[in-house]
């Protein structure tokens, strides 16, 4: 890379000039040159002849290489849904970019990607647009991952062209105006890096790409979850909140009703819904629950894939399977005594039965069910039925009503099913608010599948570095980020990518 002042301009006089002018004034110094000296100079002559082709040999490696990164297969779209613009250090960072693109692309097929490059006084530009049903969330992939993958690379600026750029659009079912008469907007509290007073808010987009809380035990997630919540609920969208500690009960006075899964208000018995398929995810929720090993796992798969119709039946078919060998006999009664968590008294009507959520916001009090595994098995299989419902109703072109799921504590529910929900979900109109104390937990995946991010003082070095990291923060946060006061934040929203400072309002209604 080339710096220095004078050299600086002597690159941006070159570069502003066509290759064939450069060429002509090159001949033209050289000949001229060789009629001034004299023959005893010829020395001189050769070197700078020679400094002149190798700075022209450079300049034309730099053409080639840029010419040939825009001339890529990556280029497909005419008009792209989102622009994200785009500033290289250099012409290394420019061609790292476009092998990502090429790797990430394979694994993408409904995405398409358009580099456009500009190489213009010494300074390397360009814009990448993002085609897709998922464009919106891919660009913020590619604004979250950057910094940290690809070195010398930076993006200035998301540019939405389209609203239709994937899935369903919260705008339109909501009407709810804001302290400055914006529409769809949620507000949030204001901010304290600006001078005068400024109001914050969440937009739907902001909503839709999902909303991480992150903070150690007091900090001011659970507040700052039930003010999303009740705030969304006013304007007219679906909640369902997972009430993990028993926090919430209060959000009844805000029109939420308090569904109490111990009294059978919720079951989530995937097995005895004849909706879709349930038998591979019912697996899968119960061997992450309840950490079975492989021999366990194996159990269960063959009593659930031999047509059982219910969690019920499928202990009931363990239980009376031959006791071959003592190996047969310890499987069986581990995999029971971790089964029986289920089916023991004050939990058991949780998983009998099978009944969706209807349309309207709700409190799950899971803090009720007793033992930690049945709570855990309970809320995996609750986000497993929502997803796979919607999934299975849904069909291109069609714009679902949304539901934003609000989960607490989310690193006891961290799973696949979780992951699958942060991926995929947007479309199926499926939007997760969730808070967690440990972001390493929940893994660098889930961190980049959440487009904005709220981050609450947080004390552990680990959980620190991963979000400085995540959010492209200077290294000075590690000092200040356990300094923030309980209720502010760090604010990182999908629709600017500049992080702010924000004080929650959990007083005010808007
Ligand atoms: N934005 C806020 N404004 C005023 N008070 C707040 C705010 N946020 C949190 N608090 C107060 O701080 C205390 C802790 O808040 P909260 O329970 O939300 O933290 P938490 O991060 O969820 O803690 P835990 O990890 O223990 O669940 C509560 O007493 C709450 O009233
Ligand atoms: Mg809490």
């Amino acid at each position: 890379m080339i710096t220095g002042g004078g050299m600086g301009r002597i690159n941006s006089v070159v570069d502003s000039a066509p290759l064939y002018v450069r060429g002509l004034i090159a001949t033209f110094s050289f000949t001229i040159l060789f009629l001034i000296l004299k023959k005893e100079y010829i020395f001189i002559y050769i070197i700078l002849f020679s400094l002149l082709i190798i700075f022209l040999l450079y300049k034309i490696k730099k053409y080639i290489l840029i010419n040939k990164i825009n001339n890529d297969k990556i280029i497909e779209s005419k008009v792209s849904q989102v622009e994200a613009q785009i500033v290289f250090d250099s012409s290394e960072s420019l061609s790292n970019l476009s092998k990502f693109i090429e790797k990430r692309s394979s694994g993408k097929p409904r995405t398409t990607y358009e580099l456009r490059v500009i190489y213009k006084n010494g300074e390397i530009s360009g814009t990448l647009g993002f085609k897709g049903p998922e464009s919106v969330i891919e660009a913020e992939v590619f604004r979250a991952a950057l910094p940290t993958l690809i070195p010398g690379v930076r993006i200035r600026r998301l540019v939405i062209n389209s609203t239709d750029a994937g899935g369903s659009s919260m705008q339109e079912h909501t009407g709810v105006k804001g302290e400055d008469g914006r529409t769809g907007m949620i507000y949030l509290g204001r901010r304290l890096d600006s001078p005068v007073p400024a109001p914050v808010y969440l937009s739907m987009n902001d909503i839709e790409g999902h909303v991480g809380v992150y903070g150690s035990t007091g900090s001011g997630k659970s507040t700052t979850l039930s003010v999303i919540s009740r705030r969304l609920r006013r304007t007219g969208i679906d909640v369902l909140v997972i009430d993990w500690t028993g926090e919430y009960g209060w959000l009844k006075s805000q029109g939420f009703e308090v569904l109490d899964p111990q009294r059978g208000d919720l079951p989530v018995d995937v097995l005895s819904c004849d909706k879709v398929s349930w038998r591979s995810l019912a697996i899968e929720a119960l061997v992450r629950a309840l950490d079975l090993t492989e021999p366990q796992t194996f159990m269960l798969q063959q009593a659930v894939e031999d047509g059982a119709a219910s969690l019920r039946e499928v202990y009931e078919r363990i239980g009376s399977l031959p006791e071959a060998s003592k190996w047969d006999r310890e499987v069986k009664r581990a995999l029971l005594r971790k089964l029986g968590l289920l089916f023991a008294g004050g939990v058991d009507r949780a998983f009998r039965g099978c009944k969706f959520p209807g349309g309207k916001s709700v409190v799950v009090n899971v803090s009720a069910l007793r033992g930690y595994y049945a709570r855990r098995t309970y809320v995996m299989l609750l986000l497993s039925m929502l997803f796979t419902v919607r999934a299975s109703e849904y069909s291109p072109g069609m714009k679902p009503s949304p539901l934003v799921v609000v989960v607490d504590e989310a690193h006891n529910v961290s799973s696949q099913i979780f992951m699958t929900i942060l991926s995929e979900s947007r479309k199926y109109g499926l939007h997760l608010v969730y808070a967690t104390q440990s972001p390493a937990i929940i893994g660098d995946q889930a961190l980049l599948n959440t487009n904005t991010k709220i981050v609450h003082s947080i004390r552990s070095q680990k959980d620190k570095r991963v979000i400085i990291d995540s959010l492209g923060l200077s290294d000075a946060w590690m000092e200040r980020l356990d300094k923030l006061p309980r209720g502010s934040a760090i604010l990182q929203k999908a629709s600017e990518g500049k992080p702010v400072l924000v004080e929650i309002d959990a007083e005010r209604e808007s």
